[in-house]
């Protein structure tokens, strides 16, 4: 596996991988789990070189102490992705990303006026500002996305339309624990008790879709929210029942034709996403 930290370098690298070939890439903020290694080997068979990105984005942070506790395991992470057969690897710097301020506004109407856009101000600006600049020093043929960041995955799509870039984007499934629990690089920072309580999130989205046939929309969110707080030690930020293409929450079951049910969830401070398809 080639690492480099420079955009120069990568543009190098990437001018001789592209010939004939094609690009899978999987861009990620490091702190890597087996979520992000389907990723890869999705990538690895639908591409044929394979890159990874690992940044910890700044402008997507609302929050300074989020992004200054956020996990980095740079070593442990470089060894998974050359054991898993990554061909670059780009760890760029801050100044490497931004060698100037980004300014852009995207303006994605609807679309991130609801869920993580209402309660992470600004985030998927960050996101948008950060997945712009690698596709365009990355140029991949294909971009690989988790299915647990729903929203930020309809975001990108979104992106991709309106800044007509030529890459396709492709969503690998959430990869869960064991229990059930949702891979997330956050997971690490829950204490004991809260990774114990933390698999409940995902059994009450799956008891939820079950409860779709008895409870009407408001109802039904209302039972997620009461059934995640039970225990205390978690805290729902958001219950959201929403249209899984314009991610607009809902009122009754008929209102769309494919439904997706999203939480977060606090353990705090360590803030859990997760969601399920119900319709
Ligand atoms: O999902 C993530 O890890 C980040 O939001 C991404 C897409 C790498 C952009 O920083």
């Amino acid at each position: 596996m080639i690492i480099t930290n420079t955009s120069v370098h990568l543009k190098d690298l990437i001018s001789i991988a592209k010939r004939d070939r094609t690009i899978g890439f999987i861009p990620t903020m490091g702190a890597l789990h087996d979520g992000h290694l389907s990723l890869v080997r999705a990538a690895k068979e639908k591409c044929d070189f394979v890159i990874v990105s690992i940044f910890v984005n700044p402008t997507q942070f609302d929050n300074p102490n989020d992004l200054a506790n956020y996990p980095r395991d740079i070593d442990v992470d470089i060894k998974k992705l050359s054991d898993s057969g990554v061909d670059l690897l780009f760890i760029p710097s801050e100044q490497e990303i931004y060698p100037m301020p980004d300014r852009r506004i995207f303006d994605f109407g609807s679309m991130d006026k609801v869920m993580e856009g209402i309660h992470r101000p600004g985030h998927f600006n960050g996101v948008a500002q950060v997945v712009d600049r690698l596709f365009r020093l990355v140029q991949p043929t294909v971009a690989f996305f988790g299915e647990k960041d729903f929203q930020q995955l309809a975001i990108v799509r979104a992106l991709v339309e309106k800044r007509n870039l030529q890459v396709k984007i492709m969503s690998g499934p959430t990869v869960r624990e064991h229990d059930g629990l949702a891979m997330s690089s956050r997971n690490r920072l829950l204490t004991n008790i809260q990774r114990s309580q933390a698999p409940v999130i995902y059994k009450t989205l799956l008891e939820a879709a079950e409860k779709m046939d008895t409870l009407e929309v408001a109802a039904l969110k209302k039972w997620v929210h009461n059934t995640i707080n039970e225990g205390k030690i978690l805290e729902t930020q958001y219950v959201e029942i929403v249209d899984a293409r314009t991610l607009q929450p809902i009122k009754k079951w008929s209102d769309a034709g494919s439904v997706q049910l999203c939480v977060a969830v606090f353990a705090k401070p360590v803030r859990l996403i997760d969601n399920i398809r119900l319709k």
